[in-house]
């Protein structure tokens, strides 16, 4: 029988997303509700080599799940990378007594706590992690869903459909950065939400006469006198898209980085609920004796993966999207 869990730290690390409050509050009053005890650790993996930590009650998390950003503030910490680092982690760990931790964030984050357990193991010390996935770019290739998507899309459109009246009022063309370092799910999202009359991706190699130009050119023979162009960080950078476009389609763009606003804001219900389940499922999987495990969506299902293989999964792309975006923009007037 594994040793029951009885006090667990938890943390934030990595780009913070909306909805990370609300994970922080299930996990905790779901483990205060079965009897765990739960330490805030502050500032990521950082938290545990500083001893930069706070004891969660019930009440810490108190008119935090409407709250944007993470109360754990967040990082990315290059010194829990080395073992030595890992090391004085391990020696908090020990001063609080934790066997277990959770940790929300992204696929590094994930790989920290894995290092960590194995290590802690190595030492003779139990120390299950949970991982719990929220980054806005929902590149997480484990779980179909990712905390804080939905918010930064919503954020985004809200934003794009502003830059649209006045792109409409000057029939002008307007080429829009958003985040997404190496995917494109948020701009493929929301390209289709927005009805851009092109999204570029890191997904798909551009080809700028195929995906920009004649789709500018298409829009225009069907009576639109403005344009949407949505690219993902991770696809280039707006302002070299805008002054191509400028050089070989002969429009005149505006150039709007959307940068880290669509990290921030109050998260939105689905990932307030998402958040919510993801917290309690994390816990359980603890007092279930199941340590190592990444909390994932599965077809709107939550459930718990083995960390290790988690890690190594690859979600597909949903590429079909990109044609129902091409059919959608075309038949736009
Ligand atoms: O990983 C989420 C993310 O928002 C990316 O989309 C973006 O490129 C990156 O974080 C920005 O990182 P930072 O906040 O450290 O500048």
């Amino acid at each position: 029988m594994d040793k029951q869990v009885k006090r667990i730290g938890i943390l934030t690390s990595g780009g913070d997303a909306p909805g990370m409050n609300a994970a922080i509050r299930a996990v905790v009053r779901t483990a205060i509700s079965h009897g765990i005890e739960c330490v805030g650790i502050r500032r990521g993996w950082n938290g545990l080599i500083n001893s930069d930590f706070i004891p969660m009650t019930a009440s810490s998390v108190s008119h935090i799940i409407n709250k944007g950003g993470t109360m754990l503030y967040t990082a990315r910490s290059l010194e829990f990378m080395e073992r030595s680092g890992r090391e004085k982690a391990l020696a908090t760990c020990r001063l609080l007594g934790l066997d277990g931790i959770v940790s929300i964030g992204g696929d590094g984050t994930f790989r920290g706590a894995l290092a960590l357990s194995r290590q802690a193991a190595e030492e003779g010390l139990t120390l299950q992690t949970v991982g719990i996935p929220a980054t806005i770019d929902n590149d997480i290739g484990c779980s179909h869903y990712t905390i804080g998507f939905d918010t930064a899309c919503n954020t985004a459109i809200e934003c794009i459909d502003k830059l649209r009246d006045t792109m409409q009022s000057h029939e002008r063309c307007s080429v829009v950065e958003v985040m997404g370092r190496h995917a494109g799910y948020l701009a493929l999202y929301v390209g289709l939400s927005v009805g851009a009359t092109a999204v570029l991706i890191p997904e798909h190699p551009l080809d700028f006469e195929q995906d920009i130009v004649e789709k500018i050119r298409r829009a225009r023979l069907a009576g639109s006198t403005h344009y949407m162009i949505v690219v993902a960080e991770g696809a280039g950078s707006a302002v070299d898209i805008s002054r191509r476009i400028h050089d070989e389609v002969g429009l005149d763009p505006r150039v709007t980085v959307l940068g880290h606003i669509q990290r921030g804001g109050i998260p939105s219900a689905r990932d307030r609920e998402t958040a919510s389940r993801m917290g309690y499922r994390a816990v359980m999987s603890l007092l279930e004796g199941r340590g190592n495990r990444v909390v994932v969506t599965q077809d709107g299902r939550i459930t718990d993966l083995d960390m290790e293989e988690a890690l190594q999964m690859v979600k597909p792309f949903p590429l079909e999207r990109y044609q129902i975006l091409d059919s959608l923009s075309f038949i736009r007037g």
